[in-house]
């Protein structure tokens, strides 16, 4: 009855009023039928419109990112013999496998948008994976520059699968960028690395899931830092709900660095980084002074950790967790935990985490540390039984 009203007054609106009514009219019926169904999710950049800078017209080049788990850690804890409430945003179940996606996905919805046929990058691995997988969802062209060696096996696979030209330089991830910026002044070319101001953009969406899901900040806020985009990015994130008045503190954030590649310890820019986290073996940070800015105003720091430590807190998490991220990704929980351990970050703390990328991005590195057994035996059940008793822990 009320939509006939309404129809006789707003002709106009007749169509809308059509739509609304049907959609209620469904949403009624499935109730009753008491269906699971709910609406698809449909990508990051969906999901906060009204904070990204799209247009009704925007077409989006979404492959489902976001909203990825927040772990609360079960166990670390107490093997740290800390009170500390310790959360993992799992980044790696991304759909490449990386929060690069999230990134990605408006770099490549604006490239599209402004006409651009191409986009290229440097990149340590993950940033190629994700940028060849939403060209070509896009159906345009990608050019990624790899430092020759030294990427993660399952980085490479992505970038070839996807069909992006990959061209390895015989150099590191910071001369390559260089050549990404000169090429990009005389090709038709867009740079997808996070000196593109969208990347920024779409990264900065993990922290308003994150706030979200706490209902707060955490007091801690800890991530890996290479370029330190995303440290950057999670801070635009947060102190975009900390102006709108959803939160009223902000996280102290915490940039750590593998110590063979720490230019924000060292203070200054380090021409030869080296790291068994190749991800983050990167000298010459492209966000050095944002970072910058961000610890000042978060009141947070950046530190170093080790490469044995990472790797000892990459299998930590997947031993007492059953959480495998990359190498790189492992650097934000080894970092928190040493400041932890020495009350820097004190008891009583909510700590958020960030895994940057899964562990299968790199399975060479996770194969060679593995102490588990891989036991060889004949196909029998005397063989599979000897072997099990043989391994059962007493
Ligand atoms: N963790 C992982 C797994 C990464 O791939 C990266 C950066 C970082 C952390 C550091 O993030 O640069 O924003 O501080 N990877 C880039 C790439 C450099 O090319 O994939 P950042």
């Amino acid at each position: 009855m009320y939509t006939a009203v309404f129809r006789a007054m707003l002709p106009c609106y007749h169509e809308k009023i059509t739509i609304f009514s049907s959609i209620l009219n469904l949403k009624i019926s499935l109730k009753e039928n008491n269906m699971p169904f709910r609406p698809r999710y449909t990508g990051l950049i969906e999901r906060y419109r009204d904070r990204l800078p799209v247009s009704e017209d925007t077409k989006l080049i979404s492959l489902g990112e976001g909203n990825t788990p927040l772990l609360k850690l079960e166990n670390i804890p107490a093997v740290l013999g800390k009170d500390v409430e310790i959360y993992v945003k799992y980044e790696g179940l991304n759909p490449t496998g990386s929060f690069k996606d999230r990134g990605m996905t408006m770099a490549v919805t604006k490239a599209v948008e402004e006409g651009s046929k191409a986009i290229i990058c440097a990149s340590t691995g993950n940033t190629s994976a994700a940028a060849a997988a939403y060209a070509a969802r896009a159906g345009i062209a990608a050019f990624v520059l790899i430092p020759d060696g030294k990427i993660a096996l399952g980085k490479l696979a992505q970038g070839m699968m996807h069909g992006a030209t990959v061209i390895q330089i015989k150099g590191n991830f910071d001369e390559g960028m260089q050549l990404v910026k000169d090429v990009a002044e005389h090709a038709p070319v867009t740079i997808v690395n996070s000196i593109n101001p969208y990347r920024l953009q779409g990264q900065k969406t993990a922290a308003f899931e994150i706030v979200e899901e706490l209902s707060r900040a955490p007091d801690f806020h800890c991530l890996p830092v290479g370029n330190a985009g995303n440290i950057t990015a999670h801070w635009m994130g947060y102190s975009e709900y900390f102006a709108d008045g959803i939160i009223t503190e902000r996280p102290k954030m915490v940039g750590y660095q593998a110590d063979g590649s720490a230019p924000f310890m060292r203070g200054h820019m380090v021409d030869e980084p080296e790291t068994v986290a190749t991800a983050i073996r990167i000298g010459h940070p492209q966000s050095w002074d944002k970072a910058l800015k961000v610890r000042e105003e978060s009141q947070g720091w950046f530190d170093e950790c080790t490469d044995e430590h990472i790797l000892a807190t990459q299998k930590l998490l997947a031993e007492h967790e059953g959480i495998f991220c990359e190498p790189a990704s492992a650097t934000s929980l080894a970092g928190a935990i040493n400041d932890i351990n020495s009350g820097k970050i004190p008891e009583g703390s909510m700590i958020v985490c960030t895994l940057t990328g899964h562990g299968l991005k790199d399975p060479d590195t996770a194969i060679k540390q593995s102490t588990s057994p891989l036991v060889t035996v004949d196909a029998t059940l005397d063989a599979v039984r000897e072997a099990i008793l043989n391994n059962m822990a007493d």
